[in-house]
């Protein structure tokens, strides 16, 4: 009969040999690779000995190609909750140490378990990536494991934020979980996505492409719009994880953290005042403003090297959490094209989707125009936006700072799409169009001279905030310098919002 030492020894043992993985040796690898382990990622990521390990001892239940000699406990994924900044998190970790990472049918239902109780119990679920794919061995059961976790990650979509962190291999149809949740974050020279790779797409188009240039971090964020953040490394992946969770909220239930503010919100900057340019051809940087209004000035950027024409990212005011999405006149003059309709646009659903208040600062000088838009169906991603914008029942706050102009004065968060507060800037321009083209189309075959003085009449005219704010369409005219406790004064009157869409199975969003 085994005594109670063998039983603990047992115990000992197994959970040992778990925690092992793949072995000291393929650890080693993976660190020499640059990469951390499953096990210390997950540590990097949650509060100290917070971690609870579920399913710590399953294993595959595979017994072809000799696999019923090879299992290991776990079976190459870790997972389980913990908790960031004390809040309660569900995380699951590949690890590539046992047979790659890969996805077995064991290993997907773990997946499918914690998120089950991520959704029961309403808090943010956390996948870190570093897969070699569908278990081969395995066959149909693993494929049958991945459409397990897409169907689960879209009925959790909008009901508990969910977050992909690409740590190293991840393609084929596996890319289709992380494309399915909220953000994705790669981590620079060790990661890529792809559907299929750079040897497929030799045979079958003759193009020749490396791993990076097809997928790697900087592609997907600057090139495809795939992924939302870059990480230098394993280590700063889980610090930035750390961050962007506590702008959000554990489940679309809740309210985003509220954190103690040390940042005077009475806060003026004299600098506001003359850093919008008079002349309205010159660009400024959007972020300038943004970052002088947030508190501590830590603004969260969301998709920064994507679509630079438009600004989007988390920050908090006065302790709340809000989403700003900004027109960057630095680049392309912030006009509203296909790529920063789209990006702007999902980012304004999570917003809605998990409480977060929105807002919306305006220097647009309309959609971009041209062939390559128009083909590219600029009609139905721009309606996107505009789409998104009218759905959001979150407060919504509007500031004008310069261009307004067209339908994209329209589609920014007007006062006609559902915005609470609508305020704007004496440099706001809020018109049809520029001077310039208005005078064209109305005052054709005009001297040099009389040109030059029905531009400078229309610009007095039109060119300026005091119409919209006639009709009550700008609620507000503020001196920039204000501009931090107006934002603030407008997010505090909008606390108890309360306002719902009409009751429907879903809306047909223009995809
Ligand atoms: C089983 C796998 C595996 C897999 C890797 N391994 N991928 N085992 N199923 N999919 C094992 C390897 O056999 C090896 O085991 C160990 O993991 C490490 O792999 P290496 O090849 O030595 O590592 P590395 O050189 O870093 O290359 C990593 C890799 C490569 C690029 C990911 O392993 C690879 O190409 N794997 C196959 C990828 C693939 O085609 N997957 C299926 C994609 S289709 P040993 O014991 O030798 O160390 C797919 C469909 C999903 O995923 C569909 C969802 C709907």
């Amino acid at each position: 009969m085994q005594t109670l030492d063998d039983k603990y020894r047992i115990f000992d043992e197994k959970n040992k040999a778990a925690e092992l993985g793949g072995g000291t040796d393929r650890i080693e690898k993976q660190h020499a690779s640059g990469k951390k382990s499953a096990r210390e990622r997950i540590a990097d990521l949650l509060d100290p000995d917070t971690f609870v390990e579920v399913d710590k001892l399953v294993t595959h239940r595979s017994y072809d190609f000799g696999m019923e000699k090879n299992r290991i406990l776990g079976d190459g994924l870790v997972c389980g909750y913990g908790k960031v900044d004390g809040r309660l998190i569900y995380v699951f970790a590949q690890d590539f140490t046992v047979f790659g990472g890969s996805l077995s049918r064991a290993n997907a239902d773990k997946i499918v378990k914690i998120t089950k109780l991520a959704m029961k119990m309403g808090a943010p679920l956390i996948g870190l990536n570093d897969s070699g794919g569908a278990r081969i061995q395995e066959g149909v059961e693993s494929l049958a494991g991945y459409a397990d976790i897409f169907n689960l990650n879209v009925k959790a979509s909008g009901v508990i934020p969910q977050i992909s962190v690409i740590m190293g291999p991840c393609a084929g149809g596996a890319v289709y979980s992380p494309a399915l949740t909220d953000f994705i974050m790669m981590v620079k020279d060790t990661s890529y996505m792809f559907v299929t790779g750079p040897d497929v797409i030799k045979t079958v188009t003759h193009e020749e492409v490396t791993k990076e240039q097809l997928g790697g971090a900087l592609t997907h964020n600057s090139k495809s719009g795939v992924a939302h953040f870059t990480a230098d490394n394993d280590e700063q992946a889980m610090m930035m994880l750390r961050e962007l969770i506590g702008f959000i909220p554990s489940n679309n239930l809740d309210d985003a953290p509220v954190r103690p503010c040390n940042d005077n919100i009475y806060r003026e900057d004299e600098k506001l005042q003359t850093l919008v340019p008079a002349d309205p051809n010159k660009p400024y940087n959007i972020k300038d403003i943004i970052e002088s209004v947030i508190d501590d000035h830590n603004f969260f950027e969301v998709m920064p090297l994507y679509a630079q024409n438009i600004t989007i990212g988390f920050a908090r005011l006065g302790g709340f959490s809000v989403g700003i999405v900004a027109n960057n006149p630095e680049y392309m003059a912030g006009v509203l094209d296909i790529n920063s309709s789209v990006k702007a646009a999902r980012f304004v659903r999570f917003c809605d989707a998990f409480n977060i208040p929105l807002i919306t600062l305006v220097d647009v000088p309309g959609f971009l125009p041209g062939t390559s838009q128009e083909f590219g169906g600029i009609i139905k991603h721009g309606a996107k936006l505009l789409y998104a914008f009218a759905e959001a029942t979150v407060p919504k706050i509007t500031l004008i700072t310069r261009k307004a102009y067209g339908g994209a004065y329209d589609v920014m968060a007007s006062k006609h799409i559902g915005a609470d507060i609508n305020m704007a800037y004496p440099t706001a321009e809020i018109a049809v169009m520029g001077a310039e083209g208005a005078v064209n189309i109305l005052q054709r075959g005009l001297s040099e001279a009389e040109r030059t003085e029905a531009i400078e009449d229309y610009r007095i005219k039109f060119a300026n905030p005091y119409k919209a704010a006639e009709l009550g369409y700008i609620d507000e005219i503020i001196k920039p310098r204000e501009t931090r406790f107006k934002l603030f004064q407008a997010l505090e009157m909008c606390r108890n919002k309360n306002e719902s869409n009409p009751p429907k199975k879903h809306g047909n969003i223009p995809l």
